[in-house]
């Protein structure tokens, strides 16, 4: 496997012959299946790409509280606003145990989340889209939670011990978060004409969104080769597109609702549905910041972010004064 990635990429994968002993080692561990733990050698590279994509991932759960948190205090029943509440209330806590992996990493959480605001990390660009009905939250917990799942259940294998243990619990709410969302769209599909249409609206508008949640396509990807060669990563970006396609499609169909992409075809030769390419364009100017909604949401976490110094202050200041009483009684 790692051979063959060599081999079909070319590029980005260091070679066997050229790795130093330690790297090599390393590599055997990973090759075996073995956990990485913090204090265990790793290369440079390694770690920077598990700050990267830790921290990338801890970003998306905390900014993906704001479009669903949008709908909070607007939810049609009593029900609906406590499932929605306990949803988001999950998100804060996936990116807290991220964060936390992340940092055994050596970078702090300050770093990373001053890296966020200063533009030097991203986030998921599924977040800078507009939740603009109430069935948009029934399409953000099918689709959205849906390829999140897709993405991360093989990460719950992925080398680094504090990553995999944090995908494991993470994947279990997940899970309750996709099924929420197609409990929305099965009422909605299932309503008035009108419901119906929001319920078709946001498939429309949420469908090529969540196709890009899993990054470029190979050809254009930049880290797949290493990193599934560290077992960072377990599938390809378009592996895992295709397997979301090949899963979600057949839950539109029992919703009665329509996928927008008139390319969308069985191929039985592959075994897998042909469809239609996100528009990539699209894509890179979302990640350069030119999305929907890329400003709102950075304004927004900036605020929070200030807002929150005095309690952040407060629980240092107290950390402070007991260690200091504890000193003086030793
Ligand atoms: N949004 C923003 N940036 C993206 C992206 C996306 N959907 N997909 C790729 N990118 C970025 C990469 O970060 C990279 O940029 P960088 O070099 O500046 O960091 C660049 O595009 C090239 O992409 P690659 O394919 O080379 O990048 P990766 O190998 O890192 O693959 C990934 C991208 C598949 C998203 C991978 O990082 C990954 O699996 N990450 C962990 C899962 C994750 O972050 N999920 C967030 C989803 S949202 C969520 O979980 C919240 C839940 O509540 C719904």
């Amino acid at each position: 496997m790692y051979a063959q990635m060599v081999k079909s990429t070319g590029e980005g994968v260091r070679a066997r012959e050229d790795m130093s002993p330690e790297e090599r080692h390393f590599q055997d561990r990973v090759d075996a299946g073995e956990k990485i733990e913090p204090k265990d050698w790793m290369p440079e590279g390694y770690r920077k790409t598990l700050i990267r994509q830790i921290g990338q991932h801890a970003h998306s759960e905390i900014v993906g509280q704001l479009p669903e948190g949008n709908w909070i205090t607007r939810a049609p029943t009593l029900e609906r606003k406590a499932i929605l509440l306990a949803k988001v209330q999950d998100e804060a806590g996936h990116g807290l145990y991220l964060y936390c992996a992340a940092e055994t990493l050596g970078i702090s959480r300050d770093e990373m989340i001053e890296a966020l605001h200063e533009g030097r990390m991203k986030y998921s660009s599924i977040f800078n889209y507009p939740t603009l009905t109430w069935a948009d939250i029934g399409a953000v917990g099918w689709l959205v939670d849906g390829a999140a799942i897709m993405n991360q259940v093989p990460l719950q294998r992925t080398s680094y011990g504090p990553y995999s243990r944090a995908m494991i619990r993470i994947c279990k709410e997940e899970s309750f978060h996709q099924r929420q969302g197609y409990d929305i769209m099965m009422k909605m599909a299932r309503g008035t004409p009108e419901q119906r249409r929001m319920a078709q609206d946001a498939l429309n508008r949420y469908w090529y969104p969540s196709l890009m949640m899993f990054g470029p396509s190979d050809a254009e990807s930049v880290h797949s080769a290493q990193s599934m060669a560290w077992k960072i990563k377990i599938n390809t970006n378009d592996e895992l597109r295709q397997k979301f396609v090949d899963q979600t499609v057949p839950q539109a169909e029992y919703l009665g609702l329509t996928v927008p992409d008139e390319h969308l075809k069985w191929n039985d030769e592959r075994g897998h549905y042909d469809f239609s390419e996100p528009d990539w364009d699209e894509f890179f100017q979302v990640l350069r910041g030119n999305g929907p909604c890329n400003r709102d949401r950075m304004e927004a976490r900036v605020k929070a972010w200030e807002d929150g110094a005095w309690v952040r202050d407060g629980l240092l200041a107290h950390a402070e004064k007991k260690r200091a009483r504890r000193v003086a009684a030793e």
